[in-house]
């Protein structure tokens, strides 16, 4: 049900924990489900990410999405973080099942809300970026029509 890589970010996830002093950090849930995933990242003064970490009180697909999600925005700059969308973790993770497709919608969110509070903490704007929401649940009908 689960590809090898899916297993393996849920059995060993990557970056796993909390940030003292993050640049920005963001929380978003799925009521339904009742998952939340925090991420916290580390930009530097040229707007690179540094470090990403993060905390996912969620299913195994939720581990597995936020693991790889920092994987992926680690080194890039916050433009280039936006393009890490849910089906770009999905890829990485060489793919999910229909039902849990929503988990990687956590983790594309999760990194938004971490660069919408940087951006505000920075009186910056970043272009393409939308104000997150904190309850994913709102979004997933629009994603099971995509998907
Ligand atoms: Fe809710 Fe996976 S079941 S995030």
């Amino acid at each position: 049900m689960y590809s090898e890589k899916v297993m393996d970010h849920f059995s060993n996830p990557r970056n796993v924990g909390e940030m003292e002093n993050p640049s920005g950090v963001g929380t978003v849930g799925n009521a339904k489900c009742g998952d939340i995933m925090r991420m916290y990242l580390d930009i530097d003064e040229n707007g690179v990410i540094r470090e990403a970490k993060f905390k996912t009180f969620g299913c195994g697909a939720a581990v597995a999405t936020s693991s790889m999600a920092t994987e992926l925005v680690k080194g890039k700059t916050v433009q280039e973080a936006l393009e890490v969308t849910n089906k770009a973790v999905m890829e990485a993770l060489d793919g999910l099942p229909p039902v849990k497709v929503h988990c990687s919608l956590l983790a594309e969110e999760a990194i938004h809300a971490a660069l919408w509070d940087y951006a505000e903490k920075n009186n910056i704007k970043i272009e393409g970026l939308e104000k997150p929401v904190t309850d994913i649940g709102e979004k997933e009908e629009d994603v099971s029509e995509t998907y």
